[in-house]
């Protein structure tokens, strides 16, 4: 089941915060949308029409009467194509365009040829949005039902503080795609993700630990947030970094910071996947000081450390969805199922160490979905990247959500 890509296009006038565009159509194009931009004379002043194609991957439109583009039929063909028009930053001088029926550039002349949504993120000097000339012609916009993404308060480029910050990148996306026929079905969505390895101290300077790299756990989330979905990552330590707006890292050591992590995310959560490589034993004793070495061989006492999984499984809220990690060196199928059914969760994605370039400390992975309607599939080697796709795609078949197209 797929989602159909949006058709947008991307109008981008003279404004410092014009660099910001630049992440935003990254943001669409990783999504799976479609963006051709159309930029002002003054936009080029700030961004490069170059930069605006390999970001696109399209042609960029700049200027109305360029000889070398038919542009009459251009900018009728453009708003034919584009499902909603985004023009980010809006400046001043073309929201009075837009609201006064001006036409003497591409982008002017877009805007009047367009009859589906289109989304407006002001961003100029404080004084300059609140003149009475500028919140006219919003209002204008506003009755013609144009939706203004106002501007927030911050730092500005003149070097005052106050209102006229174009939006983030991130904030325009979602907002794009709130309540659309283009939204994602992860967009809004409460998702904890577990990653990494945890920690399990013997003294002040050892642990007991495993080589999980926390690498698939991350991009699981990395991919969620990219579709929309807020994420709480609870991070055991990992090296790894994740950059994303949409993403709060908890990080934690052991597996008991773990469990209490999760259980302060689970119940807000519609969805769980716990990726993360628990210890299931712990030093029973933690020794304040360096174990000094004296004797040949050093017995150390472990105890068993409480099953996350099974535990958020157990006291599951209503319609909550749990995935889990199985993994094993032997009966691997039926050892996952039993697993699948004692921890009382939907999915589980089994990594067998048999297969070469799979589980730990690897860039790649091969897993076998299931679930519990006795569904089972069995993937192939490739990219942790790739195989978070393939479990995203296959937890929204469960669910019966659409999502965009695989990349
Ligand atoms: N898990 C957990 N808490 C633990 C141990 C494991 O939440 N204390 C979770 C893992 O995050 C994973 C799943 O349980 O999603 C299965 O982990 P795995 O190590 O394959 O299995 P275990 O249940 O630990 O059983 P065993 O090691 O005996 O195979």
């Amino acid at each position: 089941m797929s989602n159909p890509s949006a058709h947008i296009v991307i109008g981008i006038t003279g404004g410092i915060a014009a660099y910001k565009t630049l992440s935003l159509i990254r943001l669409l194009k990783k999504a799976g949308h479609e963006v051709k931009v159309v930029a002002t004379r003054h936009a080029m002043d700030f961004v490069t029409p170059l930069t605006l194609q390999t970001l696109s991957q399209n042609k960029v439109c700049t200027d109305l009467f360029e000889p070398t583009q038919n542009f009459e039929v251009e900018h009728v063909a453009l708003a034919e194509w584009a499902d909603m028009m985004v023009v980010a930053p809006a400046s001043a001088n073309i929201i009075g365009k837009f609201a006064n029926g001006i036409a003497d550039d591409m982008l002017s002349t877009l805007f009047l040829a367009f009859s589906k949504p289109v989304f407006l993120a002001p961003a100029m000097n404080k004084n300059m949005w609140v003149n009475p000339a500028v919140q006219h012609n919003i209002g204008i916009l506003k009755d013609r039902n144009c939706h203004i993404l106002a501007p927030a308060s911050g730092f500005l480029a003149c070097g005052t503080d106050g209102e006229g910050r174009m939006q983030e990148p991130e904030d325009i996306f979602q907002k794009l795609f709130e309540k659309s026929p283009f939204s994602t079905a992860w967009n809004g969505k409460k998702v904890l993700v577990t990653a990494g390895p945890t920690y399990e101290p013997i003294d002040p300077v050892r642990f007991v630990g495993n080589y999980s790299s926390g690498l698939m756990g991350m991009q699981l989330a990395q991919k969620l947030a990219e579709q929309g979905a807020k994420v709480t990552l609870v991070c055991g330590p990992t090296h790894l970094s994740v950059n994303h707006c949409n993403i709060i890292r908890v990080n934690v050591s052991t597996a008991d910071e773990m469990l209490r992590a999760c259980l302060a995310a689970a119940p807000e959560s519609e969805l769980i996947i716990m990726a993360a490589a628990v210890a299931d034993y712990t030093p029973a004793l933690f020794e304040t000081e360096k174990i000094k070495k004296t004797d040949s061989v050093l017995n150390l006492s472990l105890k068993k450390t409480v099953d996350i999984l099974a535990t958020l499984g157990m006291q599951r809220a209503e319609k909550q969805c749990i995935v889990g990690f199985a993994l094993e060196t032997e009966n691997e199928i039926d050892n996952a199922r039993k697993k699948l059914q004692n921890k009382n969760i939907d999915i589980i994605v089994l990594n067998s160490l048999r297969n070469e370039g799979a589980g730990f400390q690897c860039k790649t992975n091969q897993v076998t979905i299931m679930d519990k309607n006795g569904k089972v599939q069995q993937g192939t080697l490739k990219g942790k990247e790739k195989v978070a796709d393939d479990i995203i795609h296959y937890i929204a078949d469960y669910l019966k959500i659409t999502t965009p197209p695989l990349p």
